[in-house]
């Protein structure tokens, strides 16, 4: 089975809670907004997974409690993957590491993990906790379950096949699609209005209860309603919307829908509920479980991502978004990176929806036919009305704009009461421009943004005289001032938004569409596994919302790219009856359709391929995945780094079909990219990218496969020339396979150019003492004093910004498997210590060690007590801080980098603080 998170020999990998840790990125130029998970240690809580034959709560709880370790449950973990329980010790203040220790040489315990809280973990990049929110109008009351087929041309479906699966009959139907998330309005009418056995969403549960924040205790209920973050809502239509008049329709309509509610209403939930979650999705019978949730990460030995390689290894697929974090290399997130997971890119949809309010449009004459257009409400909004547009342009301004910043000029109307006045919003504010437009009488307008960002769209402010306003997008505007020059007159029929239908007008994304989206998530893992898998539509999707939050929404994030892979999942089971994880990821990635390379921060569409870290083996499609009848026995090829460099490998096609089939092989290398520019220790966003590729020699290049039979193809490669291995480039590509039946097929492969093992992650710049009270950016001279109060044993620095602690301060820049600070006494400091790993220690500064690390910032102030519990004695002290290097052996002090700080000195004053 695969092992958990061990107990390290000596102090464990046990933590102090409440030690002032944070996890933040540290990229280059990170997009702050960014949806980037942080975490942090629940006090005196920890998970236990039960030795086997020890399965038995009360019994662990009396075992516990005559230990001397009162606890009181927060949650039953009783699952045929995982039996255990997540308990909270009654006095936070014991000693933690005395406590985490002796819980683990219990009988009953076979593992013990500390309870993390984690904020920000909805993979949506729009999501509620970002701000990014637009008054589209309150929808509530007029949903209604449209009969027009909503999907022929929908993008997202179409560049996934996912339209000619549904115009074949497949919906889904039969199959049941488990969502980890914030929950569901499973009242909304277009996700079914009801919850429980024959309704859409049929199945699933509460695992949080209103009130849970992530630190108290959890509360379960039945019903995983509400959703008050709209996260889940969003994930659930994008699967199970039925037909809406708004033109989007779910991937996997047919579907039977499970939800477990396990995020807050700000997207953060703790390790616990997130285990009992998945396990509980599985428990529950769900053929295929979608994720839309992470942290950054890039271990696949995270405990979330065992937790999910265990779900895989037991049969059923697990679906999972790679995260937000993209451009750089190396960013991708837990429990996406779990092994055999399927894990997402998000590709930008060439169809970009505008969500508004719905009016119509009819030419030469307000009688006409109708067309329908979304608009955002002004203040005030429209009454109903018809009446013709009337466009600001440069010939009828002052100051040659197509805005009215200043009066309009003599050629324009002097009375504009009876026509709706087309107007750019730019170069001044709202209201300054209905003052212009009101001295030729204007009363309604329509304002345009100034450029096509979707987001520019705004609810407007006017003048005192102005009856109706409102805003629509430059794309709209377009359309209408190209009629209006041609001489063709535009009627706008408007309603009044307390009355209207919601509305969504698509405008063709041609600069990015079909792309991977600039904010996916980079793989490979810390230690070179192919990571993403496959890439789907994830960025600008019009879904479900609650309906209290206006019943619609466009989110974009690998969130929205995964819900859509886990449907096509669906839909292969419905049929194929396939349900197997190895066979699936293998059918999807080897039919997908690879996508090029965009340099987003040059805005350079390059002919080569995206590298296989950013879109996995490309776009997923559905339908050539269904009817392919070749198999390949691997869905991609590690070729890892150059220390352990694959220089031969191989693969098996098998050949399904009812005939013969000759299969050429050929090799399409995509972009290879720096890791780090040169000068930032920490994964770059804007590194730089090259054609250099490995060159693949095969035993066969043309190879003719008997109905039913096999052939085994050896791979030679050849590491890439040109590239510098400081900057770790990350090279990959794909070998072809054309068939003479038809099919083409990709297997994708990557590797490190570069040592994993050389990567430093923290050196003497950034690992060092600094006073409290100061800065942390300050190293603290050699040999300080601090005079400290008496601290007692096992407690934590008190949070007084009046002491002056000595403080650690880390910044990691890659992922380290795992720190240790190690308190070195000096002199004749007379402390006791243990000998680790070959230094002598007077025990481990609290928090430490830490495992599966990358990217965190350590600022942790300390009282003078280890983490141990262990009041050191007044003296001289260093800290030995090393780094285990990738692939190292963490009981061999010759695979760690080594850091010793400055020293510095203790002493306490006589009273305890
Ligand atoms: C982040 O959001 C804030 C407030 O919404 C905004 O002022 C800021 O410009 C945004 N930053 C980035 C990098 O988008
Ligand atoms: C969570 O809620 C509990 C009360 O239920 C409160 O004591 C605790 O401070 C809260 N924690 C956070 C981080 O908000
Ligand atoms: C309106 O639409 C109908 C049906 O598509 C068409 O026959 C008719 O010519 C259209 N009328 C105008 C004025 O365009
Ligand atoms: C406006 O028009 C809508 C639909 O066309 C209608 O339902 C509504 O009653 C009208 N409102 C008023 C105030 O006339
Ligand atoms: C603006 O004026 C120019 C020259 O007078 C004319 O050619 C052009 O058609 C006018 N444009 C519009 C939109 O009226
Ligand atoms: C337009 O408004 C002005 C006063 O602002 C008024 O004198 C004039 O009669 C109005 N014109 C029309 C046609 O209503
Ligand atoms: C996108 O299409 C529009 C209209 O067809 C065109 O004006 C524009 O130049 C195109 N943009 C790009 C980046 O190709």
């Amino acid at each position: 089975m695969v092992a958990y998170l061990q107990l390290l020999p000596l102090l464990g990998v046990l933590f102090a809670g409440g030690v002032h840790s944070k996890t933040s990125n540290v990229g280059d130029t990170a997009d702050a907004n960014n949806t980037v998970g942080s975490w942090d240690y629940v006090p005196g809580a920890y998970i236990i997974e039960y030795e086997q034959g020890h399965e038995n709560e009360a019994s662990l709880f009396s075992t516990l409690h005559t230990h001397g370790l009162p606890v009181s449950k927060r949650m039953s973990l009783s699952y045929s993957l995982f039996k255990g329980a997540s308990v909270q010790l009654d006095a936070v203040s014991l000693d933690p590491q005395a406590a985490s220790t002796k819980i683990a040489s219990l009988a009953p315990v076979k593992n013990v993990w500390p309870v993390m809280r984690y904020q920000n973990l909805e993979l949506g990049k729009f999501a509620s906790t970002s701000g990014v929110k637009r008054n589209v109008g309150d929808f509530s009351q007029h949903v209604s379950r449209a009969a027009a087929d909503s999907d022929t041309g929908y993008a997202p479906h179409v560049l996934t096949q996912v339209d000619k699966l549904h115009a074949e009959g497949y919906t889904g139907k039969g199959i049941r699609v488990g969502v980890i998330d914030s929950g569901v309005d499973y009242k909304h009418p277009v996700l079914g209005g009801c919850f429980g056995e024959g309704c859409i969403v049929a199945y699933g549960m509460d695992l949080i209860g209103p009130d849970f924040n992530g630190t108290n205790t959890p509360v379960p209920g039945p019903y995983p309603y509400p959703d008050c973050l709209g996260h889940g809502t969003h994930v659930s239509g994008i699967i199970a919307a039925q037909k809406n008049p708004l033109g989007f329709i779910g991937a996997a309509y047919g579907a039977t829908l499970g939800m477990y509610k396990a995020l807050d209403c700000g997207g953060g939930s703790s390790n616990d509920v997130l285990m009992a979650a998945f396990n509980q999705a599985y428990e529950d019978g769900s053929d295929v479980i979608s994720i839309s949730i992470g942290i950054y990460s890039g271990w696949k030995e995270d405990p979330l991502a065992v937790t999910v390689s265990r779900i895989v290894d037991a049969g059923v697929p697990v679906v999972i978004a790679n995260g937000n974090q993209g451009p750089a290399v190396f960013s991708s997130a837990s429990p996406g990176d779990g092994a055999g997971v399927m894990n997402v890119a998000s590709i930008d949809n060439t169809e970009t929806p505008f969500l508004g309010t719905e009016a119509f449009t009819s030419l030469n004459s307000p009688s006409g036919n109708l067309t329908s257009f979304a608009w955002l409400p002004g203040t005030p909004a429209f009454p109903n009305i018809t009446l013709p547009l009337w466009a600001v342009t440069p010939n009828t301004t002052t100051d040659g704009s197509s805005s009215a910043c200043s009066p309009l000029s003599s050629s324009a109307p002097t009375d504009l009461s009876d026509k709706i006045v087309l107007v750019q919003l730019t170069g001044c504010d709202d209201p300054t421009i209905a003052a212009n437009l009101a001295k030729n009488n204007a009363t309604y307008i329509i304002y345009y943004s100034s450029d096509d960002d979707l987001d520019d769209v705004y609810s407007v402010s006017t003048a005192p005289s102005t009856l109706g306003a409102g805003m629509v997008p430059l794309q709209q505007a377009t359309i209408w001032l190209d009629l209006l020059s041609k001489g063709t007159d535009v009627y706008a029929k408007m309603v009044d938004p307390q009355s209207a239908n919601p509305g969504a007008t698509y405008f063709p994304n041609n600069a990015t569409g079909g792309i991977v989206s600039d904010f996916s998530s980079w793989g490979p893992t810390w230690e070179a596994d192919v990571n993403p898998h496959i890439a789907t539509p994830g960025a600008s999707i019009l879904s479900t919302y609650p309906l209290n939050m206006g019943a619609y929404y466009v989110d974009s994030g690998t969130s929205m790219a995964t819900p859509l892979m886990a449907s096509i999942y669906a839909l292969i089971m419905q049929a194929r009856s396939i349900k197997d994880p190895k066979a699936l990821l293998s059918m999807v990635s080897s039919t997908a359709k690879q996508t090029k390379y965009r340099d987003s921060y040059q805005s350079i569409l390059y002919n080569d391929l995206a590298p296989v870290a950013q879109q996995g083996a490309g776009l997923a499609q559905a339908y050539d995945a269904i009817h392919a009848t070749t198999t390949l026995s691997v869905s991609s090829i590690s070729l890892n780094d150059t220390d352990h460099f694959v220089n031969s490998t191989y693969f098996t096609i098998k050949n399904g079909a009812k005939q013969a089939v000759t299969y050429s092989i050929g090799h399409l290398p995509s972009r290879s990219r720096d890791t780090f520019k040169a000068g930032v220790s920490s994964p770059s966003q804007s590194s730089n990218s090259s054609s250099s590729a490995a060159t693949l020699t095969f035993s066969d290049t043309k190879v003719t496969v008997p109905a039913g039979g096999s052939a085994k193809i050896t791979v030679e490669v050849a590491l890439p020339q040109g590239l510098t291995k400081a900057n770790l480039p990350v090279y990959s590509g794909y070998i072809t396979l054309n068939g003479t039946n038809g099919e083409s097929l990709v297997l994708p492969y990557l590797g490190v150019f570069g040592s994993l093992s050389s990567l430093q992650g923290i050196d003497s710049s950034n690992g060092y003492i600094y006073h409290s009270t100061g800065h942390y950016w300050q190293a603290a001279p050699n040999n300080d004093i601090w005079t400290l109060p008496y601290p007692s044993v096992g407690s934590q620095p008190p949070n007084s910004a009046a002491i002056d602690f000595p403080a650690l301060y880390i910044l990691v820049t890659t992922g380290v498997p795992l720190i240790r600070a190690d308190i070195i006494p000096l002199g004749n400091t007379p402390a006791n210590t243990t000998k680790v790993l070959g230094v002598d220690t007077a025990g481990s500064f609290p928090g430490f060690p830490v495992q599966w690390v990358f990217s965190n910032i350590y600022q942790i102030p300390f009282n003078g007590v280890t983490q141990e519990g262990i009041i050191l004695p007044e003296g001289n002290y260093a800290l030995s801080l090393r780094a285990l290097k990738i692939f190292g052996d963490a009981n061999n002090s010759d695979d760690y980098y080594t850091v010793q700080t400055q020293s510095f000195n203790i002493k306490y004053n006589s009273t305890a603080a």
